[in-house]
């Protein structure tokens, strides 16, 4: 309990309208934990997984209408619809308000109201922030527990101050003597993601399922966040943050920006292919920036834990993913082996005889029906990482050198590059994107752009949030101290369609590039884009085949090059009189550069 008068009304005002049989305030002790995974054992909704095998882990299946976040479910609701922007559903507050309190009406009834009281980041960080979610979910709270800090010390922190109000429930009401489901929702059309940037509040209804139900996430940590951060002056990213030790024992570290499929929790728990360089994780998704009082940007992961993809991931693509996962964690729509243990598509090895898929099937390998839902997750601590950062919950943060944004980018795009200043880096966020085909996602085939690859993440206009990025720039205590910033592409294709780049591993070989332009030691050819490396100045050595790629890799195509400040224009034409005008100037001065 907490003696919060504004947590206590706040709560009891919840309760009598969703009407739950009890309301429980979480401590988020393990002997809490522990019993509401037997719970869930007891239940049928939870498997627990051999203890050998796979200690103190569990094993989920979700509904099959509700496997992802639910994007065309998901809105802002800001007072006036602009500040929603051109990329954001928008919905009235009042109107959404009302719509969700009609459904929140009755929907805890037969189950219990759970109060999480969380960390956004280390406890008592002046970066970090708090929340309290309310849940009909157990489920939601035994992941919470492991992607958040949660429970009475975060109260005994709260004290009397101000939290971020989330509400959850699964939109499932259970009447007298009904039976559960083992994975209670709504159907699609009653989901519900709202997000209320004027009061901060999240209102999650009809999901339970990752970021649409662990609101500390998505919903907290980036899209009320990046509110916040834009009224206070700091950043609220969807980046990885990656310590890079150098073998002469330099230490920088950088943060990272990628949409989704392109290999972002790899990158940030990587194994160089190069010895005597050391990566280490401070975190995979999320970064929280402020700058500290010598003047450079700190950053902090406000997570304490991996929400993974699981298939693909494997000894091979990730050991630290696969190691981190190795106990007390909770997996979701992989497949589940005969001896109690998970499987999904790309593990590494053949599933066993008697897998039994997340659908609950028998796995026939040769029927062409996954064993794991492509979206299968592991929540696990990022704490049990190998790679994990000494400095990861240092509530000071750590100190960002460089920033890096990527896409997946067949062609134009050249291994790395890097922005002649700020302004020309806010650039390069604001254009990020992956290159799509028509068959695979049902779009328009071309360059799906993914702004800083928070499209569907930031909580109010792009256009704004470009020109906070700008001011940023111009707000920052020393400038020569700003991180400088690079755009990575590990997927260029030859003409043939084969990958130039290996990837992974030799990633690393990228990374000491920008490592050692940071320290203003690395040389590169400036061309109309930015800084590409000098030919020879990307460590190649042991590289094999691939070295003899890198002229193609870091060519610059300038009518390639023409043809994409065409599209960048029809991207930029949406965002109306938001688009800050220091980002209008970069498109004519990168023309006048390639003519
Ligand atoms: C994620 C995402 O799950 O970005 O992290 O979609
Ligand atoms: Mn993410």
């Amino acid at each position: 309990m907490s003696r919060n008068k504004k947590l206590v009304s706040w709560v009891n005002e919840w309760s009598e309208l969703c009407q739950p049989d009890n309301v429980y305030w979480c401590n988020g002790s393990e002997e809490e934990n522990t019993r509401l995974l037997n719970e869930m054992v007891a239940s049928g909704m939870a498997v627990k997984l051999d203890e050998k095998k796979r200690t103190g882990s569990y094993y989920f299946r979700s509904d099959p209408s509700d496997v992802a976040r639910v994007e065309n479910r998901t809105y802002i609701c800001s007072v006036k619809e602009e500040d929603a922007g051109p990329t954001n559903n928008w919905a009235d507050p009042v109107a959404m308000h009302s719509t969700l309190r009609a459904l929140y009406k009755g929907s805890m009834r037969g189950r219990t109201m759970y109060v999480i009281p969380f960390s956004m980041g280390p406890l008592g960080s002046n970066i970090a922030h708090i929340g309290v979610e309310l849940t009909d979910s157990p489920y939601v709270v035994v992941n919470m527990k492991v992607m958040t800090r949660m429970g009475q010390a975060v109260l005994d922190i709260l004290g009397n101050g101000d939290f971020v109000p989330c509400v959850h429930s699964v939109g499932a009401p259970l009447e007298p003597g009904q039976k559960d489901s083992k994975w209670p929702c709504a159907p699609i059309e009653k989901k519900y993601i709202a997000h209320f940037p004027e009061t901060h509040e999240i209102l999650s209804y009809g999901s339970g399922y990752g970021g649409n139900a662990l609101l500390g996430k998505k919903c907290f940590a980036l899209r009320i966040a990046t509110v916040m951060a834009k009224k206070q002056g700091w950043l609220a990213e969807h980046m990885l943050v990656m310590g890079i030790t150098s073998p002469q024992g330099v230490k920088k570290y950088i943060a990272a920006a990628f949409p989704s499929a392109c290999g972002k929790t790899n990158l940030a728990m990587l194994v160089p292919s190069i010895p005597g360089w050391k990566v280490e994780t401070v975190g995979d998704d999320i970064a929280w920036m402020k700058f500290g009082s010598d003047g450079r940007l700190y950053a902090i992961n406000p997570e304490a834990g991996f929400f993974g993809v699981a298939p693909f991931t494997s000894m091979d693509t990730n050991p630290n993913a696969m190691l981190s996962a190795r106990a007390n964690t909770m997996f979701t729509n992989t497949g589940l082996t005969p001896d109690g243990d998970v499987w999904w598509e790309g593990i590494g090895y053949d599933a066993p005889a008697g897998t039994i898929t997340w659908t609950g099937e028998l796995y026939d390998a040769q029927s062409g029906k996954p064993a794991a839902q492509p979206n299968a997750r592991f929540s696990a601590p990022a704490s049990q990482c190998p790679s994990i950062d000494k400095d990861w919950e240092n509530p000071v943060g750590v100190p960002i050198s460089a920033i890096l944004f990527g896409g997946r980018r067949p062609s134009t795009v050249p291994l790395v590059y890097q922005s002649f200043d700020w302004n020309h880096g806010v650039f390069i966020g604001s254009i990020v994107g992956s290159e799509v085909t028509a068959a695979a996602t049902g779009l328009k085939a071309g360059v799906r752009r993914d702004p800083f690859a928070m499209l569907p993440f930031c909580g109010y206009n792009m256009g704004d949030y470009f020109g906070h990025w700008v001011k940023i720039g111009v707000s920052a205590p020393d400038q020569s101290k700003l991180p400088k910033i690079f755009n990575v592409n590990w997927f260029r294709k030859s003409a043939e369609g084969k990958f130039l780049w290996p990837g992974y591993g030799d990633n690393i070989r990228v990374l000491q590039w920008i490592f050692e332009r940071v320290e203003g030691k690395a040389e590169a050819d400036e061309t109309p884009i930015g800084y590409v490396p000098k030919p020879g100045s990307i460590n190649t050595t042991g590289l094999n085949g691939f070295a003899a790629n890198m002229a193609e890799l870091l060519s610059v195509d300038h009518d390639q090059w023409k043809h994409e400040l065409d599209l960048v224009r029809e991207q930029y034409a949406n965002f109306g009189s938001t688009l800050p005008k220091e980002l209008a100037r970069q498109i004519v001065a990168i023309e006048a550069r390639l003519n």
